[in-house]
Formats: structure tokens, C-alpha cells, sequence
């Protein structure tokens, strides 16, 4: 399948799109690094874990607001592989969290007809999550809404070396020849797989870090950074970032015809 970003929308969903974007220039497929939860407890004098359980609001209001107005994929950073670092107590709290809001949200996800899927080497995660993970997908795996993928325990460069593992071993059993890989073959091994690729990337709280998120997907995104803090991340902030994404010429590396034009090139 092809893997140029799409820039087209769901136009057959009935949307009401806020004043200020074009509905011909959505993003298909939207990306998020969620950053900040951390500092947006810490400046309410409350446990770095309340960051995150309001971060779980922010998240539910973009979800909403994305399967609104006819994005087809959202694709968020919820666990990376380097996350484990962080002291027991915050690991073992998201890992609860994500449980909790699994098997709470499950119902409505389903009635939103949203196709719930999650990313990355899930094999070391608690086997309760790992169970509650196989269900949601099972149970939205016919959905016709957005793709809602929750990247967990994910890390770009491990992804990138599984692939490659898997490419190696087809080819020493003779099942590909190696000089057949191209960047189709390659991506289906990804975890994102037959997916389109991310046309913008939304990271809050201000770093301008990709830090290992889709390093292959990303590769043509456009990058939308605020200072705003994810669990502050709303409906204005949402239209902030789509505002600025149709403000975007994306030209994958061609030219632009009309300024190309301009300058007699
Ligand atoms: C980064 O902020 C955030 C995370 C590592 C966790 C994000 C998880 C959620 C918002 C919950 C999602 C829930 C489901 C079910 C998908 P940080 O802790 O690094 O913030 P800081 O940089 O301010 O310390």
C-alpha cells in the first residue's frame, strides 16, 4: 500500500468543524507526544500521578474532538520504552490507570465505533492490562470510527531492530529475497503496519524532541510544539495545532508549484 501521507479526511461522517479550518485540509492521521503531566501536578503542589490522571481527561476531549471532525487515526505516546526508569510507584500507577480506563471507557469507545488498538512490545506489561488490551481490540476490531492507537511500551529504535529481526529471519529461511526489501516491506513490519503515516505531530509542554517516537512514520510530518502543558491541552488547543497544520506547504521533498513559479525554477 502506499505510503505517502494521506490529506484527505472522512468527508462521508456528518462534522461540524469549529470557525477557522477547512475541512478539505484536515490531517488524516494525527500524532501526540502527551507532555508535561508531570509539571502541571508539580505547579499545583499535587503528586506527579494526578498529572497524569488529568492527563486522561485531555486525552478523552482530543479523542471526542478528533473522531468529530473526521481525523481518521490518533496515535498517542502513552508508555515508552524508556518510561520504565521512572520510579515504581509512577510505573505501576500507569499501568493501573491504563486498566482502569480500559474497562471504563470501554463501553463508550465501543459506541463511538472507535477502533481501539495498542503499540509497541506489549509481552513485559502486567498480564491483567496485557488481557484487557486483547479484549478492547477484539471487541472494536470491526469499528468503522477513528483508529485510536495508544503507543505502549513503545520505542522507535526498538521497533526499527524488531523489524529487521523479522525481515533477517523471513530471508534465512528463504522466504525473501533480501534485495526485494523495499519501504512497503519494510513498514508492514512495523508496528503501525498497513497504517498511513502521521501528517501532523502535536507534542506539548514546549520540548522540541521527537524523543523515539515513530522515527520511521514521522518521517514527513508536520511538527506542531506548545508551551501548553497536556493535561491543559483542549478543544482551543486542538484547533491551534490544526490551524497552524493547514498554514503548512507539504511538498515531500518536491517543490512547491506556485513559488516554484515565482522564481522561475
Ligand atoms: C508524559 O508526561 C506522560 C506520560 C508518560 C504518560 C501519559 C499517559 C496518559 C496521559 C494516560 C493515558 C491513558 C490511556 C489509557 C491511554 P511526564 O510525566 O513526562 O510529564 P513531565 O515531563 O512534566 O514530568
Amino acid at each position: 500500500m502506499s505510503r505517502s501521507p494521506a490529506i484527505t479526511t472522512d468527508h462521508s461522517r456528518i462534522c461540524t468543524y469549529p470557525t477557522g479550518l477547512d475541512p478539505h485540509r484536515m490531517p488524516s492521521h494525527v500524532a501526540v507526544i502527551m507532555d508535561g503531566n508531570g509539571r502541571w501536578a508539580k505547579a499545583r503542589g499535587l503528586p506527579r500521578i494526578m498529572g497524569h490522571r488529568a492527563g486522561v481527561e485531555a486525552l478523552k476531549t482530543t479523542l471526542r474532538l478528533c473522531s468529530e471532525w473526521g481525523i481518521r487515526t490518533l496515535t498517542v505516546y502513552a508508555f515508552s520504552t524508556e518510561n520504565w526508569s521512572r520510579p515504581g510507584d509512577e510505573v505501576n500507577f500507569l499501568m493501573t490507570l491504563f486498566e482502569r480506563v480500559l474497562q471504563r471507557e470501554l463501553d463508550s469507545l465501543q459506541s463511538e465505533q472507535v477502533r481501539i488498538s495498542f503499540l509497541g512490545d506489549l509481552e513485559p506489561l502486567p498480564n491483567r492490562l496485557k488481557e484487557l488490551i486483547a479484549e478492547a481490540r477484539e471487541l472494536t476490531a470491526s469499528n468503522t470510527g477513528i483508529r485510536f492507537n495508544v503507543c505502549t511500551n513503545y520505542g522507535g529504535r526498538r521497533e526499527l531492530v524488531l523489524a529487521a529481526q523479522k525481515l533477517a529471519r523471513r530471508s534465512a529461511r528463504g522466504e525473501l529475497d533480501p534485495e526485494l526489501i523495499d519501504e512497503n516491506i519494510f513498514a508492514d513490519e512495523l508496528f503501525t503496519g498497513s497504517e498511513v503515516d502521521p501528517d501532523l505531530l502535536i507534542r506539548t509542554s514546549g520540548e522540541r524532541r521527537i524523543s523515539n517516537f515513530l522515527l520511521w512514520q514521522l518521517a514527513y510530518a508536520e511538527i506542531h510544539v506548545t508551551d501548553v502543558l497536556w493535561p491543559d491541552f483542549d478543544a482551543a488547543a486542538l484547533i491551534q495545532a490544526l490551524a497552524d497544520y493547514q498554514t503548512r506547504c507539504r511538498r515531500f521533498g518536491g517543490i512547491d508549484p506556485i513559488t516554484s513559479d515565482r522564481l522561475g525554477s
